[in-house]
């Protein structure tokens, strides 16, 4: 007999029966997201035929020019999440400020942040792109006030109650956790329906493949450079095997190889600017990031501590990012915090 496939919806829907994990607003919120990733992807895969690459001669709060697609993504992931009465506000990479939900609808508990296209220096080259999502409670005193405002989103990563990337590549997909391990779907396109592929993803905690620019190697910190140069010695070094190396400049895409296959991925504090700790944002790309990873049995630091831990100053702030393979991230964590070592 045929093995029955299971969707997206189903797997919510026993997550919400069996052990009730998941509270009914919540799988609607994960539902439309999810749509509003599978409306995302199509506009991507359409590519020059669609008319939606290159950029448009505007800058985000981060000062980086915004890509066509970045701001498709962005109003697509903002009209499918504003009605459904499931959320308070939202917050993207490419807003200032945060986007409260309208009077005129209904208004949940929820707070989503999200990444709408991450990695879209990529995009007019073909290469792998994603969404990455995160979602928290409003504070619970929310409901007798006037306004949410952005220091109720200021939660530090482990207050995440889902969290998730679709990457759209040679298959477009949905990666999730509602903090009972990592599953993934594949979207089937001639169905329009997420079908759950990869039950219980996990980390192996040892590899030998890391993910690093290494074109900012001038300006990392000792304990980042002895790491990688440990590695790049191979059988010779004091690490006794061979490394390989791999750098898609699409986050999504790099964790997305090492939830699959294990490694270490890394965008380290470097002395370019020194005011700011690295380039990746805590909360739209590191914290969902370090949920999914650490829920796949990996590990999450900045170099010195839990991402998942650090209390959030600013919607935009940014990270230094280590994250993977357990043993790996251990070690560059132990580099940071006793260098003697
Ligand atoms: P975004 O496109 O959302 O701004 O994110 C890009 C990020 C991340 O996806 C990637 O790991 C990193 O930038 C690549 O940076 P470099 O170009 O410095 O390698
Ligand atoms: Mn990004
Ligand atoms: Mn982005």
């Amino acid at each position: 007999m045929k093995q029955k496939k299971t969707s997206l919806t189903q797997y919510l829907i026993e997550k919400q029966r069996t052990d009730h994990a998941l509270p009914a607003e919540l799988r609607l919120l994960i539902e439309i997201v999810s749509r509003a990733c599978k409306t995302i992807s199509h506009a991507v895969s359409k590519g020059a035929l669609g008319g939606v690459l290159g950029s448009l001669g505007s800058e985000n709060v981060q000062g980086e020019v915004q890509k066509k697609l970045d701001v498709i993504s962005n109003e697509v992931l903002l009209e499918a999440n504003e009605w459904g009465g499931h959320l308070a506000a939202m917050a993207s990479e490419e807003m200032e400020a945060i986007y409260v939900i309208p009077n005129r609808y209904p208004k949940g508990e929820y707070l989503l942040l999200f990444d709408p296209l991450d990695g879209s220096s990529n995009v007019d080259v073909n290469v792998s792109i994603g969404t990455i999502f995160s979602v928290i409670k409003a504070p619970s005193d929310v409901a007798g006030r006037e306004h949410i405002c952005e220091e109720d989103f200021l939660q530090p990563g482990h207050t995440q109650v889902a969290a998730g990337y679709a990457i759209y590549g040679p298959q477009t997909m949905l990666i999730l956790t509602v903090g009972e391990g990592v599953v993934g779907f594949t979207l089937d396109r001639e169905m329009g329906s997420w079908v759950l592929t990869h039950d219980n993803i996990t980390i192996p905690e040892d590899t030998s493949e890391f993910a690093i620019n290494a074109s900012n190697s001038r300006h990392w910190e000792a304990p980042v450079r002895r790491y990688i140069d440990e590695c790049l010695a191979g059988t010779e070094g004091i690490r006794g095997k061979n490394f390989n190396m791999r750098w898609i400049a699409s986050m999504v895409a790099d964790v997305h190889r090492l939830l699959i296959r294990g490694g270490i991925f890394m965008y380290p504090r470097d002395a370019r600017e020194p005011n700011k700790p690295g380039k990746l944002r805590l909360m739209y790309e590191a914290n969902p990031m370090s949920f999914l990873v650490e829920q796949a049995g990996g590990m999450a630091t900045n170099g010195r501590e839990r991402i998942m831990d650090i209390q959030p100053e600013g919607l935009h702030e940014r990270v230094a990012v280590v994250m993977g393979s357990r043993n790996e991230v251990q070690r560059v964590t132990d580099y940071h915090l006793s260098p003697e070592s």
